[in-house]
């Protein structure tokens, strides 16, 4: 491939002739839902993490959801959440009336603030949600610690996240469930699919239920045909057997997936650090390990006015990027009509969505395509700066 031709999307599914053969052996018999396909993928899943419970779910937000259906929270309850997220992490709350609290990121990983926490607890919150931002695990024993005084459930919104630690323990496995994402440019894919993960058997036992209409038996577990008694409330938000098996296959490739990120943020980080007018992310110390879902830039005051420029000058020479997130979800218009939203109030945030520039490290980028991007990015910030003037 030539220079001048060369595509580099930011993210791209990595799927193989295993995937293929693992969803044609699934066409070709008759078991598509409620299969034995989900259940090794859980096992795989709950294998790999190390978590003693897993439940397969059709998304990311049906697991974030259902943890907070399984608390039973509604109109009146509060959960905290980040305001530097993705719009699922409080949609989740929002569905089932309760209120989100948002609260500011802190600048060195964006996760959320930990210090701001306390201040927005009050007698009517129940939980708290917290996102590894872009795979940055949170310091989840300072977390557990504020939850724990006040007697709160934790939901870690582990979607950037697979393949992240937090003392040597896999993310997910800290709080009281952790939820997972498997759309096309996550760390592994079934094309749309979620997981979640409990250390509670009794967590497990509900959502399994909750995430098929409250069933009290799946057709398997039926001795005769056709009777069952719904004994709560539920939802369709089960995987099923074509996206459990491109599942199962994906894990076995998963830790080269990993590794290859690894590698290519590190590379990323050696060739960019340094320049003027950037930062970026990074763990804190080595009790944080990164998945790496992207290696996210922020830009100084003066570089982000010209962010769209300088992300322009990247896509017409093939360098796919995107912004983790484009808005603090309390400045999204559903949120800031219902809840109220001035600028500044989330400071941190919203420099976060206001200046940054996600760069692609997944598998799907070769040594060289590093050094394009790496080339491509110092020449953008060359041709913005000399604009300037
Ligand atoms: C932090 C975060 N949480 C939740 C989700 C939603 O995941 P899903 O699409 O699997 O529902 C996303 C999607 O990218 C995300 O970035």
């Amino acid at each position: 491939m030539t220079e001048s031709t060369r595509q580099i999307p930011f993210g791209r599914p990595m799927l193989g002739d295993a995937e293929v053969q693992a969803v044609l052996e699934v066409l070709a018999g008759p078991i598509l839902v409620h299969g034995p396909k989900a259940t090794e993928f859980e096992e795989a899943f709950a294998k790999w993490t190390g978590a003693s419970h897993a439940v397969s779910l059709s998304s990311c937000t049906a697991a974030l959801h259902l943890s907070y259906f399984y608390l039973g929270i509604g109109p009146g309850d509060e959960v905290i959440v980040p305001a530097q997220t993705h719009t699922a992490t409080v949609h989740a709350v929002e569905l089932t009336g309760a209120t989100p609290v948002f609260v500011d990121a802190e600048p060195q990983t964006g996760n959320i603030d930990l210090t701001q926490i306390e201040d927005k607890i009050t007698d009517k919150t129940r939980a708290i949600s917290l996102v590894h931002f872009l795979g940055i695990p949170v310091d989840m024993e300072r977390l557990g610690a504020i939850a724990k005084n006040h007697d709160l459930f934790v939901v870690e919104d582990c979607a950037l996240a697979v393949g992240s630690y937090f003392k040597g323990v896999h993310v997910g496995l800290h709080g009281d469930t952790g939820c997972f994402s498997f759309y096309p440019v996550k760390h592994m894919t079934t094309a749309e699919g979620g997981m979640l993960l409990t250390k509670h058997p009794q967590v497990k036992e509900r959502i399994k239920r909750q995430k098929a209409f409250g069933v009290d038996r799946t057709p398997t577990e039926r001795a005769v045909p056709g009777v069952y008694d719904v004994n709560m409330l539920g939802f369709n938000y089960r995987l099923n057997e074509i996206q459990s098996a491109i599942g199962i296959e994906q894990i076995k490739r998963l830790s080269d997936f990993l590794k290859s990120r690894e590698r290519h943020a590190r590379m990323l980080r050696e060739e960019l650090d340094g320049i003027e007018g950037i930062s970026y992310f990074a763990p804190p110390n080595e009790d944080h390990v990164s998945s790496n879902y992207c290696f996210q830039v922020v830009l100084d005051e003066t570089l982000r006015k010209k962010r769209y420029e300088i992300v322009s000058y990247l896509k017409t020479r093939g360098v796919g990027t995107t912004v983790h997130y484009p808005h603090p979800v309390p400045r999204l218009s559903y949120y800031r009509e219902k809840y109220g939203y001035v600028r500044g109030m989330y400071p941190v945030a919203e420099s976060i969505s206001d200046g940054s520039i996600a760069l692609p490290v997944g598998p799907h980028l070769q040594d060289d395509d590093i050094e394009w991007i790496v080339t491509t990015f110092r020449q953008a910030i060359d041709v913005v700066r000399s604009d300037k003037e």
